[in-house]
C-alpha cells in the first residue's frame, strides 16, 4: 500500500521537478536572447522577472511537497512497523482480505500454516490458494464458503475449522471473521483471527471419552438396580409355581407387568444406545409439535389439564435430523409437564425465530423441581415418580445433543417449569437457496 502511494507521489513531483527544469531553460534561453540584443530591453526585464517568479513558486511548492509528503511517509512507515509487530507477535493466524476475498496480509504463523511463501500469496482468493497448494485445497475451499456466510451475516462470527496439515495433524482452530464494509454498504475488507485449538480438544476428547466410560458404568449399574427387583420378583413366583403349579390369575397379572417393566427399560435403554442419528432428512418443527399434541390430548383431558400452542409468526421452522426422534423428545418433556399438574390447568408450547435458531419452549405450571433435583435431571433412572423409569430426560438430552442443539431447564417449586429446546433451523432454507 505505501509503495502504491510512495510510486504516484514521486510520478507527481517528477512532473513538478520537470516544469522547473522547464523554466529553467526559457530563463536560459532568454538570458542567452537578451545578451545578444535578441530581445528588445524591456520585454527582457519584464519576462526576467516574471519567469524568476515562477521559478521560485515552482521551487517552493516542490520543497513544500517534499516536506510533507517526508513526514507523511516517515509516519505511515511508523504504523506499518508497528501493525506488523503486532500481528507478527500474536500466536494466532492472523489474515486480511479485501472485499473481494484477496488476501492483503498475513503473518508468519499463516504462511508457515499453509505453507505460503513471502509475497506469493498476495492478491490471490482462496481459490485461487487452494490450486497453488493442492493439499489445502478443501481447506481453502471451505475457508471461502465459511467467508461467504460471514459477509451474508454482516456482523462478526465465530467458528470452528478443522483441517488436516501435511504432517497428517488435525488441526482445529478458533475462528473469529470480522466483516468490513464501506459506508454504501459495499464489502471493504475482511479479517480473520485463528487460535490454535488442537491440544485443547484433544484434551476435551480424551475426557469426553472417559466420561463416556464412567456413564457407561453408572448406567450398568442403575439398570441392574431396575432390573433385579421385577427379577427378584419372578424369581419368586417360580419358586411359588415349584410349590404350587397353579398359579392365581392376580400373580400371573404380576408377572405380565414385571415382564413389561423389563422390557420396557429394554426399549428405552435401545433409543439410548442407538448410533449417532444420520442429519439426513429436513422437516417443519411446527408439524411435529402439532402432531404430539394431538397424540396427547386424552392423556392431558384425563388430568384436566389443556395444551396450547403459540407458533412462532416467521415461518421458517424446518430442522434437519431425525423426526421421530425429535417426536420423542417433545413427547417426553410434555409428558412431564402433563404428570407435574396434578390440579390441572394450563400447558403451553411457544416457538421463536432466532437467526439461525429455532426456539420451543415448553411451560407447565405444575409442582416445579427442587434445585437438588434440578442438578440430578438428565442422569439415568433419576426419578421421583413411583412408576417412572427416570429415562425420559436421558433420552431427550442425547437426541437433542445429536441434533447440534441445547435443552435446558428453568423451574421454581410450586410454580412450574420451562423446558426449552434450541435448534439449528436449516440452512439452505434461511438463505433462501
Ligand atoms: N416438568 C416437570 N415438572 C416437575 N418435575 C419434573 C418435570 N420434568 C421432569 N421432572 C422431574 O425429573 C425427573 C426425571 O424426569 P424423566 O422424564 O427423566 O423421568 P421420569 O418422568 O421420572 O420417568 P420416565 O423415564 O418414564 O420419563 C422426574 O421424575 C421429575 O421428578
Ligand atoms: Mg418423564
Amino acid at each position: 500500500m505505501i509503495k502504491l502511494l510512495q510510486s504516484y507521489v514521486i510520478s507527481q513531483m517528477k512532473v513538478l521537478l520537470g516544469l522547473f527544469i522547464l523554466l529553467f531553460i526559457i530563463e536560459m534561453t532568454l538570458v542567452i536572447a537578451g545578451l545578444n540584443g535578441l530581445v528588445p530591453t524591456d520585454v527582457y526585464i519584464a519576462s526576467e522577472i516574471f519567469i524568476a517568479l515562477l521559478i521560485a513558486v515552482t521551487g517552493s511548492i516542490i520543497f513544500y511537497r517534499y516536506r510533507k509528503v517526508k513526514n507523511l511517509f516517515v509516519e505511515m512507515e511508523e504504523e506499518e512497523l508497528k501493525m506488523t509487530a503486532l500481528i507478527q507477535s500474536m500466536p494466532d493466524f492472523v489474515c486480511f482480505k479485501d472485499g473481494e476475498g484477496r488476501w492483503i496480509r498475513t503473518n508468519d504463523f499463516g504462511l508457515e500454516l499453509y505453507e505460503l511463501e513471502e509475497n506469493q500469496y498476495i492478491g490471490k482468493t482462496d481459490r485461487q490458494l487452494g490450486e497453488l497448494n493442492p493439499f489445502f485445497k478443501d481447506a481453502f475451499d471451505y475457508c471461502a464458503t465459511s467467508d461467504e456466510e460471514t459477509w451474508q451475516n454482516a456482523e462478526t462470527v465465530r467458528c470452528e475449522e478443522s483441517f488436516y496439515i501435511p504432517s497428517g495433524e488435525l488441526k482445529t482452530f478458533d475462528v473469529i471473521k470480522v466483516p468490513i464494509f464501506f459506508k454504501n454498504g459495499q464489502r471493504k475488507a475482511l479479517i480473520t483471527i485463528g487460535r490454535d485449538i488442537s491440544q485443547q480438544k484433544i484434551a476435551e476428547e480424551r475426557l469426553v471419552r472417559q466420561e463416556k466410560l464412567a456413564v457407561a458404568g453408572e448406567l450398568a449399574a442403575g439398570v441392574a438396580h431396575e432390573i433385579k427387583n421385577p427379577l427378584t420378583s419372578l424369581k419368586g413366583f417360580v419358586q411359588l409355581m415349584r410349590e404350587a403349579p397353579m398359579l392365581s390369575n392376580e400373580n400371573i397379572g404380576v408377572m405380565s407387568s414385571e415382564i413389561d417393566r423389563i422390557h420396557s427399560i429394554v426399549e428405552e435403554l435401545l433409543v439410548l444406545s442407538k448410533p449417532r442419528t444420520r442429519l439426513e432428512e429436513s422437516f417443519s418443527i411446527h408439524a411435529a409439535i402439532e402432531y404430539v399434541l394431538n397424540l396427547m390430548k386424552h392423556q392431558a383431558m384425563d388430568k384436566d389439564v389443556t395444551l396450547h400452542f403459540e407458533k412462532a409468526e416467521a415461518e421458517f421452522d424446518l430442522v434437519l435430523g431425525d423426526r421421530n426422534q425429535l417426536v420423542q423428545v417433545i413427547i417426553n418433556l410434555v409428558k412431564n409437564g402433563i404428570e407435574a399438574m396434578n390440579e390441572g390447568g394450563r400447558l403451553t408450547i411457544r416457538s421463536r425465530n432466532q437467526k439461525s435458531f429455532i426456539e420451543v419452549s415448553i411451560e407447565d405450571k405444575g409442582t416445579g423441581i427442587s434445585n437438588v433435583d434440578l442438578e440430578q435431571l438428565g442422569q439415568p433412572f433419576f426419578t421421583t415418580k413411583p412408576k417412572g423409569m427416570g429415562l425420559g430426560i436421558t433420552i431427550c438430552h442425547k437426541i437433542i445433543h445429536e441434533h447440534r442443539g441445547q435443552l435446558t431447564f428453568r423451574s421454581e417449586l410450586n410454580k412450574g417449569t420451562t423446558v426449552q429446546i434450541k435448534l439449528p433451523l436449516y440452512k439452505k432454507e434461511e438463505f433462501g437457496t
